[in-house]
Parts: C-alpha cells; structure tokens; sequence
C-alpha cells in the first residue's frame, strides 16, 4: 500500500516547540500558567495549534477578534494568549525569557517576551463569545484573569507532569504517522466532551460510511463544573469502541485542549486542530460546543460557510438533530425522517445527570446499556 497523502496542517507546516532542555540558570520570573494556559501551552507546543508558535501578540490578538484571522492570513477564531496578574506583569520586561510552571511549580517551558499588552476583555468577550455574561463559563474566565498579556514564542521542556491516558495522548505528528500505517488518507474527526451516545453514535458511523477511517478526539482539558469526569469518559469511550465499533477503521486518542464553550468559533478553532492532527473531515452537529443558549442550533455548522475559501483544509461533516425514532425503529436526523410528535427520543444532558443521580437507567434508545451502568456506577461515587 502507498502511503496515504493527508491533509496539510492548517498554515502548512507542522510546529513543534517541544524537546527543550532546562536552562542551565534559572530565568528571573517564572510565570505559573492556569489550567487553560497549561492546556494551551501544550497545544501549541506539539502543532495542535499550527500555525502558533507561541501565545499571540497585540496585533494578531485584535485581528483575531475582530476578523477571524491572524494577520498573516490564515483563519483563527479565538485569541490564544497568555494573561498575568499586574505584579506579574510589572516584573516582566520585553526581551526576557521567562519560565512557564504548573501551579505545584515544576517547570513546564520557557517564553521569550516579545510583547506586553493590554487585553480588551469587553470586545473580547462581545466578539468571540458573543456575549458579556460572567455566567458564561470563557467570559467568566477572561474577566477574571489578568489585564495584561505576555506573547511571544514558547519552548516546552516537559508539557504535563503526570499526563493521563498516555496511551492515547497522541500527538499531531503521531496521529498523522498512524493513519498513514493503517493507509487512511480521508479521516473524520470526532469533537466530544460528553460519553458517547446514540446520537453520538450515529454521527461517527455516518462519517465512518464515506472516510477512511474515524478518529474518536475527546477534549480532555480544562472542561466546567458539571461536565462528566475524565476517567469515567475515557472508561465509556473505551467499552464502546471494544463492544460496537469496527477497530480496524476507528481510533481512539485524546486531546488535551481547554473547553471554551464558544459555539461558532470554537468549531472554528476544534476544524483547525482536527486539520493539524491529519483530518480530512469534522464532524459538526447541532449546537457544536455550546453552553446554555448563547449560540443558535447550527450557528457553528453556518460559519464554516463564512470563511474564505480554501480558508481550511479540513471539510465540516454537518449533522442535523439526530435521535432515535419510535416509528423508524432506528436512529434518525432531521434529514432522514420526518419530525413527528412524541415519536423521538430526546434527552437533554441536564435531564440525563438527573436520571443518573436517581440510580435511573437511561434508555437504551439514548445510551447503550454498557455505558448507563458505567454512568449509574460513576453517580454513586459523586
Ligand atoms: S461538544 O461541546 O463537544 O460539541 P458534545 O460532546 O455534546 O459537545 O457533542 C459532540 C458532537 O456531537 C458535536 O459536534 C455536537 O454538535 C454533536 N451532537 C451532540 N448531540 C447531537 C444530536 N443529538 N444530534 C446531532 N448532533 C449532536
């Protein structure tokens, strides 16, 4: 079999800014990231986040905001960057080369300042989120940081102490040497930050039909209150894939990104690290990383029609609402079976973890039984 020709990297080139060694000295400041700097660190560090070589300065920051693209062109919707406390940043001078640490203090990288800057969190918050609510969980985090930023180019010494699920924490070159080892050229990635449901289901396997082969792409970064615990996810990925999928054309690996419940954008930004990881395809369905009611049904599949072309490499895969039909006897979407009321089965996620706290099984029309009693059981240790 020739080797599988895949997708390029969003900007053309694979960054890797990992593999540095610890400075013989120590650099005067270190910097103590927060969960999401942590996770955006090491998202740029291994090319998840091609073209970033490092968090992002003023300029790109407001292009970014105000026009969906860093100014050297390529699309970006959501600004990366590195927010400090005023102490912080009164210590730190352009030039310097700062150390970047976790929030036990072990070393993580290094970032060479090449800029300061005052954020605009209100145009922020109005442009990317849409919204200026504090009970939106990014805007609650950006409000909250620090008015100030640091950019400039980053070198990781060690990304994660203790990384969970090594086995599956692929990087973009690994996952792009393994498709290529198993002769995928077109592969559909799938976005999750929930276990996989019929719904869910539904949308891989239809993907599955016309694509080589499927990547299951949980987000295990920094995720709100309330979202289903990581090891309790990855146990319910791991006996659905083993018990209801072909494993010849599915693979499981994680990504460490940070949830920014941005809706549009953010399917935007989840496109770009699919392209990076070697996806030909994305799997976009109804309310694409939505949180609450800021964003529209299918806001985050409209916007890829915004982007100018050839803007991404990466082509969306939009789903309507799929759920399971009384009448069809089978999962359905809007597309393939007439709405009909009372015929399907629909459960909200908030509905869901109510059922769960009560020890009740959700039905095997939402989720297979393996993955209910993985659910139940996580709920009475909570
Ligand atoms: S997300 O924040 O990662 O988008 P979630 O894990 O719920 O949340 O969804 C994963 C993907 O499945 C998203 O593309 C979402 O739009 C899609 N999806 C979830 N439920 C449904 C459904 N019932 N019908 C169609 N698409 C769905």
């Amino acid at each position: 079999m020739g080797r599988a020709e895949l997708v390029p990297p969003h900007g053309g080139r694979l960054i890797d800014r990992t593999g540095a060694s610890k400075a013989a000295t120590d650099p005067a400041v270190s910097i103590t990231l927060s969960a999401y700097q942590q996770c955006d660190l090491e998202m740029i560090g291994m090319g998840a986040m091609s073209p970033l070589e490092g968090f992002m300065g003023e300029a790109d920051y407001h292009s970014v905001c105000d026009e969906m693209r860093l100014t050297d062109g390529n699309v970006w919707p959501i600004p990366i960057t590195c927010a400090v406390d005023q102490a912080t940043a009164d210590k730190v001078g352009v030039g310097d080369r700062v150390a970047l640490s976790d929030n036990m203090s072990r070393l993580l990288g290094y970032m060479s300042v090449a800029e300061k800057y005052k954020q605009d969190k209100p145009k922020q918050a109005a442009k990317v989120f849409g919204t200026d609510d504090p009970a939106h969980p990014s805007v609650k985090v950006l409000m909250e940081g620090g008015e100030t930023c640091l950019a400039g180019e980053i070198d990781v010494v060690t990304a994660r102490h203790n990384p969970m699920f090594v086995e599956h924490r692929l990087t973009p070159a690994q996952t792009r040497a393994e498709f290529q080892r198993r002769g995928w050229s077109t592969v559909a990635a799938f976005q999750t930050r929930n276990p996989i449901h019929r719904a869910h289901e539904y949308l891989t396997k239809c993907a599955q039909e016309v694509t080589d082969g499927l990547l299951i792409h949980p987000l295990m970064g920094a995720t709100k209150d309330g979202d289903i615990a990581p090891e309790v996810r990855m146990k319910c990925y791991e006996v659905l894939i083993e018990k209801y999928y072909h494993l010849e054309h599915t693979m499981l690996s994680i990504m460490p990104a940070a949830m920014r419940y941005g809706g549009p954008r953010e399917a935007i930004l989840h496109a770009i690290y699919r392209q990076n990881y070697g996806c030909s395809h994305f799997i976009v369905g109804r309310d694409h990383a939505g949180v609450g009611t800021y964003y529209g049904t299918f806001e985050a599949q409209e916007v890829f029609d915004t982007l100018p072309e050839g803007g991404l490499k990466i082509v969306p895969l939009k789903f309507e609402h799929a759920a399971w039909s009384k009448m069809a006897g089978g999962m359905v979407s809007g597309k393939t079976f007439p709405r009909i009321e009372g015929d399907q089965i629909f459960l909200s996620g908030t509905k869901l973890r109510e059922m769960l706290k009560r020890g009740e099984r959700p039905p095997v029309e939402f989720t297979r039984p393996e993955i209910a009693d993985i659910l139940i059981e996580a709920m009475k240790d909570e």
